[in-house]
């Protein structure tokens, strides 16, 4: 396989110092690369069993064969894997292992497995090694940059975490294959995301690559993703802590979330809720002037094209309303909302009175 298939992009900024490697194959030069970035000589690799009987020999090997001991840590698939218990588990496990400063935690897995290891790196000594094998396209746009790793406590989702960056995010576009279809439309939604925050040659890219995002074309991926993970990157070395601007990351999300919690996350996915949060909010946008109607119906248009749900059912406009404005981001019923004023541009910490959003919900309800 030719070296040039392959791309490496650096993320340099006060907080965070690693590449991603990005592209097909890539999972078969992890153990090289790795060896260069510590001087340990132990690797606990944290999957579900699924993905570890799919993808677990190839980083193994190459693992080994950069002279690394290598232990399997499995644990069930879902968010009930992402909890305090499962990570004393993991701490138990590396402890009897012999896990010191310098061992190495892989994450090769979906953003639970990212979220759970990096939460466990960052803790374990007070910080190892963590190097992100995401497996999952959101997992490789979204999770797996930008140092964010937490566990869920039954009081709220992520709500212990740390911000703890990787040394290195390996990302192997071929995977993307056994992906289920849910799973992957849950990451198209982040990469219409990105382009709309801030990308609009990419949002352009996915306008005119339907067909082959949906027959998962290695090279249209690999494009889609090194895009979308560019307008991460841009937005995180900005603001690492989460001050101001990487509120963007969040568009969509606001009535993506409440549309989640209303269905006490079981009717939408992640990545549907935040497509109908994108489409409400450019409705918004155009309502309040923000945006001309072009605009919203080339981003709800982009939406529906791939598969994506723009409207809701199920759930009375009045509950997500309650859940928006007892948000910590809500103040005194006026909701903060990140708002589209072209494809490639937002405008954030924009308040929205309760009156303007009301008759909204209820319409595409
Ligand atoms: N840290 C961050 O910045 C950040 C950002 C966004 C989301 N998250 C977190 O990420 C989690 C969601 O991540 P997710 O959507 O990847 O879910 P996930 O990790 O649960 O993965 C989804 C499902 O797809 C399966 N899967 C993953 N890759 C596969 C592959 N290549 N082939 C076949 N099956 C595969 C998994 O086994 C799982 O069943 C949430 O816990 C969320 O809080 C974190
Ligand atoms: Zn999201």
């Amino acid at each position: 396989m030719s070296a040039t298939r392959y791309h490496c992009i650096a993320v340099r900024s006060a907080t965070e110092q690693y590449d991603i490697h990005l592209g097909p194959g890539v999972l078969h030069q992890v153990g090289e690369k790795i060896q260069a970035l510590t001087a340990g000589r132990k690797a606990f690799l944290l999957s579900h069993p699924s993905l570890y009987k799919l993808y677990g020999a190839p980083v193994e090997e190459s693992l080994r064969a950069a002279g690394f001991a290598v232990e399997a840590c499995l644990v069930p698939e879902g968010e009930r894997s992402k909890t305090l218990l499962s990570a004393s588990r993991l701490f138990t496990r590396l402890a009897r292992g012999g896990a010191d400063r310098h061992s190495v935690m892989c994450a090769l897995g979906g953003g639970v497995i990212g979220d759970l290891a990096g939460f466990v790196a960052a803790t374990y000594m007070r910080g190892i090694p963590l190097v992100q094998m995401p497996t999952s396209l959101l997992a490789m746009v979204d999770s797996s940059v930008g140092g964010k790793t937490a566990v869920d406590h039954k009081l709220g989702k992520n709500l212990i975490g740390a911000f703890y960056p990787p040394r290195a995010v390996f990302t192997d576009t071929t995977l993307l294959q056994s992906l289920p279809e849910r799973e992957y439309l849950c990451g198209l939604s982040e990469i219409v995301k990105a382009g709309a925050i801030g990308d609009v040659e990419l949002f352009q890219f996915i306008e005119q690559h339907i067909e082959a995002i949906r027959q998962r074309e290695d090279a249209v991926l690999t494009t889609l993703i090194e895009r979308a993970i560019a307008v991460k990157v841009r937005v995180v070395q900005e603001d690492p802590y989460e001050k101001g601007v990487r509120a963007i990351l969040n568009f969509g999300h606001t009535l993506g979330h409440a549309l989640e919690a209303a269905t006490v996350y079981s009717a939408y996915s992640h990545g549907e809720a935040v497509a109908v949060g994108m489409a409400l909010v450019s409705i918004l946008s155009e309502r309040l002037g923000y945006c001309t109607p072009a605009t919203r119906s080339r981003l709800c248009a982009l939406i529906e094209a791939l598969g994506l749900p723009t409207t809701y059912t199920g759930v009375p406009p009045q509950r997500l309303l309650e859940i928006m404005t007892h948000d910590k981001k809500s103040l005194n019923g006026v909701v903060r909302f990140i708002l589209l004023k072209d494809i490639g541009d937002v405008a954030f910490h924009q308040q929205v009175p309760v009156e303007v959003l009301q008759p909204l919900l209820a319409e595409y309800a």
